[in-house]
């Protein structure tokens, strides 16, 4: 089924994981595809002819979106791509573990930046383009369980995630008159390069899965199916929510 023929998509950190699982599936689904990342080298460009493979269009555009100028160029040029843009899925997002005390600037700002303000001036941009073409729109944030239930450690990260939250919900008021939707997406734990260490560590893994009542670690592509859907017409009348995709983890309690 093709729901997003026609459709031009970009998805920002696409070139691993989640985002990756995304644009495969936008593309399988007939749509064109806006690759994100920091880097192109071989990984991108075999990345590149493998999306290619799919039938539809590809563009890659390099752009840091943590650097305020850079997440407004990376939308400007996903829109010029291919003539418009329908879809926007801010996933690009990193952690830094750390307990409170220790916290550096550096990585305050890296976390924050990357998280939350270049998806609020992403956002920005696509929605000014929307607006002057008097065009609809959906947008999609990659958020986390983390938007809701604590993360010890990971300060900056539950923080750039909850003003996610807010910022989605104050949004979905703000652009439904413009015919705007958004939305977030809220993954518990998932088998990505972000996890990476964790799923070396057998004890850490153990810890985690007592946690799910699934008892498993989610996949990219389970992730991108709720992206799809949400993306999609099945959607119309979804606007201002999270939707936890988390094996049972955040509303988990048990006794022994
Ligand atoms: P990942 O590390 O594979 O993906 C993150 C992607 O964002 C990478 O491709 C990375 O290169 C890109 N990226 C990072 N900083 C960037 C920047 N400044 N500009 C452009 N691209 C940048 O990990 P994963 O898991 O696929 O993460 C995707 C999103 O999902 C993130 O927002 C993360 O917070 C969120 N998430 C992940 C969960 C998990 O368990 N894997 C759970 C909940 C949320
Ligand atoms: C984090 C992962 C973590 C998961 C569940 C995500 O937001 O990026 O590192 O495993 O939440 O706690």
């Amino acid at each position: 089924m093709e729901r997003f023929k026609n459709k031009n998509i970009l998805i920002t950190g696409s070139t691993s994981g989640i985002g990756q699982a995304c644009a495969e599936r936008f593309a399988k689904e007939g749509a064109n595809i806006i690759l994100n990342g920091r880097h192109f080298e071989d990984d991108e460009k075999n990345l590149i002819a493998k999306m290619e493979g799919y039938g539809k269009k590809v563009k890659f555009i390099q752009g840091d979106v943590s650097k305020g100028m850079d997440s407004v160029s990376v939308i400007e040029q996903a829109i010029l791509a291919f003539g418009s843009l329908d879809i926007l899925v801010n996933n690009a997002g990193v952690e830094k573990s750390a307990d409170f005390w220790d916290v550096t600037e550096d990585d305050y700002d890296l976390v924050m930046h990357t998280n939350l303000k270049g998806v609020f001036f992403g956002t920005q941009t696509f929605v000014k383009y929307c607006k002057k073409e008097n065009k609809p729109g959906v947008v999609i944030n990659m958020s986390s369980v983390h938007e809701e239930i604590i993360f010890p450690h990971f300060s900056a990260y539950c923080a750039s995630k909850g003003g996610l939250k807010m910022l989605m919900r104050n949004l979905a008021t703000e652009l439904a008159p413009l015919n705007i939707r958004i939305n977030n997406v809220a993954p518990g734990a998932i088998a990505t390069p972000i996890n990476q260490k964790m799923i070396a560590d057998k004890k850490k893994m153990k810890a985690l899965l007592e946690n799910i009542p699934m008892n498993r670690m989610g996949t990219s592509e389970e992730v991108a199916g709720l992206v799809a859907f949400l993306a999609s017409e099945d959607a119309s009348y979804i606007t201002g929510s999270t939707y936890f995709i988390d094996g049972g983890l955040t509303y988990h309690y048990e006794e022994q």
